[in-house]
């Protein structure tokens, strides 16, 4: 069965309670319950992790490109200045693999300082705006 890496920056672990306006009300276990029933939908498996910390997210980008895994990740904060993050997805998409940069909000309609992403260049797709929908159609795209 396909498995597929779902990853998590700075402050998602949050959800729920942090800026409910922007990013609803629902916690990051009801983002997980949703996504293990669309993976289950589409006959894939996901394992998700979350971390504050940059150089986690790195390693398990690593560990993507090692076992051969597409990526779904919501690199959030990180996404505006992180550029060893925005590297190792780009090996990632060397190697062949794919990635779906997500995110809950649309950043563009925001602070100005969340129009730039440093990972979108090395991304295959992002997705915006959509709330936890972001997340279930990146699956439904690496599912195929
Ligand atoms: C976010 C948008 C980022 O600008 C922000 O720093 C986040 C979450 C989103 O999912 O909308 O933490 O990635």
């Amino acid at each position: 069965m396909k498995k597929v890496l779902v990853l998590n920056g700075p402050n998602l672990q949050r959800l729920g309670s942090r800026e409910p306006d922007i990013y609803g009300s629902q916690d990051l276990s009801a983002l997980l319950k949703q996504l293990e029933e669309s993976a289950l939908q589409l006959g894939i498996s996901v394992e998700h992790h979350q971390s504050d910390s940059e150089s986690e997210l790195i390693s398990w980008i690593h560990r993507a490109i090692d076992e051969k895994l597409d990526v779904v990740m919501n690199p959030a904060a990180f996404t505006h200045y992180s550029y060893a993050l925005a590297d190792a997805c780009k090996a990632l998409i060397a190697g062949g693999q794919r990635l779906v940069e997500v995110h809950i909000s649309n950043p563009h309609a925001r602070e100005e300082f969340r129009h730039k992403s440093v990972i979108s260049a090395s991304a295959t797709g992002v997705i915006a705006g959509l709330g936890f929908d972001s997340y279930k159609l990146a699956l439904r795209y690496l599912a195929s």
